[in-house]
């Protein structure tokens, strides 16, 4: 049987490490060739190398950078054609509140989580609508936000903020985009342990969350597979403009 998403040419930026390895691999597993990006190389090289040659290219990319993700879908067009599913899950958070933050800091969030997802989103529907509508009908992007952006977690303002807003640009480029056939949806999951979040979770404030979360647990690395392979796949065809929550209750504890 075809894989859900067999056909389909998949960039993931974050891919050297955490969910956006895992986005990758099972984007691969269900057919997809798939372009993984980030800034560190050597990992970035040894996911190909597990996946394939054939079926996966490792681009480095600094997603902030403009020119380094115009480059990005150039090379992807080389090796696999028209870039048609996107996951933007580059992503950052940081140990300052509030009041300790700097500005430069607080701009670092919002460049990453919000404003290069909006550039690499828009390179992807340049080319998607440039290429025609027998293309862009095809288009599909996730971004993915977090909880975060739907509850407050304490001393996290940057991030929470950068993660509503990329919710709220989620829905912008839905309705933008509509008429060209690109579906924009986002993927908000709760806590997985990964580089991002691992000691803070091994720490006070994770065990807080855990004890204050309905089935006290944190979720898997598998456990965004089936909402991500909905998203990407033809049975979301007339699901665009959402923010699915994975969250295991979390964002209600
Ligand atoms: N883990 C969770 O509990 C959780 C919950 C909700 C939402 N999320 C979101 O899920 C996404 C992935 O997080 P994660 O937990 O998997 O964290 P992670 O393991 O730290 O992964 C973050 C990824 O982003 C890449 N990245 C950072 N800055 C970049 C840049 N300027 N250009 C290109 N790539 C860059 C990193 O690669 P390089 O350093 O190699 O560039 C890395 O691959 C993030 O958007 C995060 O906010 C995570």
């Amino acid at each position: 049987m075809a894989g859900r998403v067999a056909g389909r040419v998949a960039l993931v930026t974050g891919a050297s490490s955490g969910l956006g390895k895992r986005f990758a691999q099972v984007l691969a597993a269900e057919g997809a060739k798939v372009i993984v990006a980030a800034r560190r190389k050597d990992r970035l090289d040894d996911l190909v190398e597990e996946i394939g040659a054939s079926n996966c290219l490792a681009v480095q990319c600094d997603v902030t950078d403009e020119a380094q993700v115009v480059a990005m879908y150039d090379a992807a067009e080389t090796k696999f054609g028209l870039v048609d599913t996107v996951i933007n899950n580059a992503g950052m958070t940081h140990a300052n509140n509030a009041v300790t933050q700097d500005i430069a800091e607080f701009r670092k969030i919002m460049d990453l989580n919000v404003t290069s997802v909006w550039c690499v989103a828009r390179e992807a529907a340049r080319r998607l609508i440039k290429a025609g509508p027998e293309n862009s009908h095809n288009g599909r992007i996730v971004n993915i936000a977090s909880m975060a952006g739907r509850i407050v977690i304490l001393n996290v303002t940057a991030y929470n903020t950068s993660k509503a807003a990329c919710a709220h640009l989620t829905r912008s480029l839905a309705r933008e985009w509509a008429r060209y056939g690109i579906n924009v949806n986002a993927l908000s999951p709760g806590y997985v342990a990964t580089e991002l979040t691992e000691e803070w979770l091994n720490g006070e404030g994770g065990a807080k969350a855990i004890g204050k979360s309905p089935r006290r647990r944190i979720m898997d690395e598998t456990s965004l597979d089936e909402a991500l392979l909905f998203l990407c796949s033809d049975a979301a065809k007339y699901v665009t403009g959402t923010d699915v929550l994975v969250d295991d209750a979390q964002s209600m504890g």
